[in-house]
């Protein structure tokens, strides 16, 4: 597959929640940016006609941005165009055909559930429209390892690696990317960043929402699968990584997946997991489903630079507070020369994800006053955040234009599910936290990095 832009963007799931939610303002601001001018071919089950494709796609952006630009959405809509049928009709994807005309190097997005992967890329391969196309597939990425070689064997039935993009919409984040940017663009980080001197490094994805309406998905995932085994265990390896040795994607890949292969897999007892009440009444989960909302995962890196450094990944639904935060912390000064210092006080870096964006050292000052006495403050570079491009946005762009960087390789997607294994499927009913707390309180106790857990603020 050349590095050429493909020529058509085919959605798969052109009616559904991802599209209208995420991927038609992202396909708007790209107009909007003149960096969308290939038709886009929506496809999907229901029996819809263009002009409903396009009230959706317009309720979606508005609901998205708040308002609209009408020359710019007209400019969308005149790319739009869609095909409605069964995805194990063979006739489907002879209209599909029918609609890329002399399309050379489509990309299809498959923003469908996984159990429809090997249909829809059996239909494009049967009708021709696999041909020199690209592939961009939506997450979950399977559901544990057996399943995701099994997903990876059938889309190499027709895909080469090189054509494959898929998504973890984490990795497209600004502030995400910035986590790579800032190590190794910077020279004071590198001698501090390693055993000798970090103590832990603890990882917080907190929402202070529930399932939203998605329950039955949800209680088929869970916390691990739907967060840790993918978005913040991504996190973790760009913390981790050594620098890449050139600019291109495997260059970087190549050193996440050195990261995940030196990763131990997890026991049970590396994890707390946790469910918060009212999660048994939400529409779609099971009675007495025994899904975890909440996981405190602990990983250990086995290289050179990280031996025995704790590496703490914390996540949840109906936390208090929505934010995204990453501390490494610095082991303590060898001595308290002034003032005590109290465990977990002292030097830390924090970078904060989300919602904000924002990197800040943590640090010891003289308070001002007669005494040798300390207090603990931090220095922040805020960032609004505003004007960032969206994932979906940048990932798009970056498919079509075949630059897989910001994608899952092959090898790195089933090493994540080999780490996670042991501590999926778990079927006791995990201890109840009470909504807006930190997770389930007697089973946290004890459980977390050396010098405790720092919660995000709001
Ligand atoms: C999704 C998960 O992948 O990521 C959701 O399925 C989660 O459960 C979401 O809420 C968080 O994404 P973001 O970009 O809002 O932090």
């Amino acid at each position: 597959m050349s590095q050429e832009r493909s020529d058509t963007l085919v959605l798969f799931g052109a009616t559904g929640d991802l599209a209208h939610k995420k991927i038609f303002p992202a396909l708007y601001a790209m107009v909007a940016k003149g960096t969308l001018n290939e038709p886009v071919i929506g496809v999907a089950f229901d029996p819809w006609d263009l002009a409903k494709l396009q009230a959706r796609a317009r309720d979606g952006i508005v609901n998205a941005l708040g308002s609209i630009d009408d020359k710019i959405f007209a400019r969308l809509a005149s790319l739009l165009r869609y095909v409605s049928g069964d995805y194990r009709a063979p006739a489907t994807f002879e209209k599909l055909k029918t609609a890329l005309g002399s399309a050379e190097r489509p990309l299809h997005y498959l923003a469908v559930p996984p159990a429809m992967f090997e249909v829809v890329v059996q239909g494009l391969e049967q009708s021709g429209a696999a041909q020199g196309a690209r592939l961009m597939v939506e997450k979950p990425f399977g559901h544990d390892l057996q399943s995701a070689r099994w997903l990876n064997r059938v889309l190499h039935l027709v895909f080469d690696e090189k054509s494959i993009f898929r998504i973890d919409h984490y990795l497209g984040k600004e502030a995400i990317q910035n986590l790579l940017y800032f190590r190794f663009a910077n020279s004071f980080l590198e001698p501090i960043w390693n055993r000798n001197y970090v103590e832990s490094v603890q990882i917080t994805m907190a929402e202070d929402f529930g399932v939203e309406g998605r329950g039955r998905f949800y209680d088929e995932v869970g916390c691990i699968r739907d967060v840790i085994e993918n978005h913040l265990l991504n996190i973790l390896l760009l913390l981790a990584m050594e620098p890449p040795v050139g600019r291109s994607a495997d260059d970087l890949i190549d050193e996440k997946v050195q990261v995940l292969r030196a990763i131990r897999t997890l026991t049970r007892d590396d994890v707390v997991r946790g469910q918060f009440d009212g999660y048994l009444n939400e529409p779609g989960v099971a009675p007495n489903s025994p899904v975890e909302t909440f996981a405190a995962v602990r990983f250990f890196v086995d290289t050179w630079r990280w031996q025995d450094v704790p590496f703490f990944i914390r996540a949840g639904k109906s936390l208090p507070v929505h934010a995204t935060e990453v501390i490494v912390r610095l082991k303590r000064p060898p001595l308290d020369v002034f003032d005590p210092i109290k465990p977990g006080d002292c030097n830390h870096v924090r970078f904060r994800i989300a919602p904000q964006v924002a990197i800040s050292i943590g640090a010891r000052r003289k308070a001002p006053g007669d005494d040798m006495v300390g207090e603990q403050v931090e220095l922040t570079a805020l960032d609004d955040s505003k004007g960032d491009m969206p994932p979906y946005e940048r990932l798009i762009g970056d498919a079509m234009n075949g630059n897989g960087q910001l994608f899952t390789r092959q090898d790195a997607s089933e090493l994540a599910w080999r780490i996670v294994g042991p501590v999926l499927g778990d079927t006791t009913p995990p201890p109840v936290y009470a909504p807006k707390t930190w997770g389930p309180a007697e089973a946290m106790a004890g459980f977390g990095p050396p010098s405790g857990w720092i919660n995000p603020a709001k």
